[in-house]
């Protein structure tokens, strides 16, 4: 059985990296889905790739008028939005004595306002339409606690936490449950800057950091973006109808909560 036939979801960030596994993971499933994000020529070849029930939209979570248009596009194109995941982000990495305003000012404008702002959006297309609804946040291990080098980010992914939390609660008046998945160290074209960035601050060999990461998973290695869509396709089924404001770990076992 498709647990989500007949659903349309909007994902942003999902040109490539683990949105792009999302949609994959949805169209599965039976849903509709609008590749969402800033590269639109990515955008339009991976929504080629997953064929007739994906939609590539041009969307930059950092504009207000990018997203109200998206939000409109995909409504537009696709009946409605049943489904959103807010998962476009940007990493950085700095000591604390090196950290830059441009940098702070850039995750903090993808990263927390752009999923506030995606949210509202897509919420109050929701609550007009009476017929609930699934959002979930994309968070991190690096939000559940401080990480020498990556302050920035990690306190963008906190704040991810904590607005899930305060949403969720907002919402669920709406039938619309809001939720977040909470990932350790996921393999991809992601990590090939955050493997670049350690190299730079650490001193370390390209790939070492990876090697070092991998080892600390008690799973055994790294995530794949694959790991992560039994979580992101349950969190939008109605199995998840009576779970509200939750972070959920997806991590190999790196941290309990
Ligand atoms: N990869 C990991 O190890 C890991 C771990 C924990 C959490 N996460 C989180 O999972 C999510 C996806 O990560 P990923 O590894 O697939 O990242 P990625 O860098 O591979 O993909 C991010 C996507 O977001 C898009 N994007 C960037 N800025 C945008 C903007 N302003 N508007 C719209 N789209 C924009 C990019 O074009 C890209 O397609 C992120 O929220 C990330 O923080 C990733």
């Amino acid at each position: 059985m498709q647990r989500l036939n007949g659903k349309c979801a909007l994902i942003t960030g999902s040109a490539r990296g683990i949105g792009r596994a999302f949609a994959q993971a949805y169209i599965r499933e039976g849903a509709k889905v609008a590749i969402a994000d800033i590269d639109f020529n990515a955008a339009t070849d991976t929504a080629k790739q997953l064929g007739d029930s994906a939609i590539a939209i041009h969307l930059d979570v950092t504009s207000q008028s990018s997203i109200d248009k998206a939000v409109a596009q995909t409504i537009a194109t696709l009946g409605e939005i049943d489904i959103l995941i807010n998962n476009a982000a940007l990493f950085c990495a700095d000591g604390i004595v090196d950290i830059k305003r441009e940098d702070y000012q850039k995750l903090y404008d993808v990263n927390v306002a752009g999923s506030l702002f995606t949210l509202q959006a897509v919420a109050r297309h929701m609550v007009d339409r009476g017929e609930g609804g699934k959002i979930i946040n994309m968070a991190s291990q690096a939000g559940r606690r401080g990480e020498p080098l990556v302050a920035v980010y990690c306190s963008t992914k906190a704040a991810i936490i904590s607005l899930t939390q305060s949403a969720g609660m907002n919402l669920i008046q709406h039938g619309i449950n809001v939720n977040a998945i909470s990932p350790g160290v996921v393999d991809g074209e992601h990590w090939v800057g955050v493997d670049a960035e350690f190299a730079r601050l650490e001193n370390l060999q390209p790939g070492e950091k990876k090697k070092q990461v991998s080892a600390g998973v008690p799973f055994g290695r790294m995530g794949t973006a694959e790991d992560l869509t039994g979580m992101a396709v349950f969190l939008a089924s109605t199995e998840a109808d009576y779970i509200v404001a939750q972070t959920y770990n997806v991590d190999g076992g790196q941290w309990m909560s």
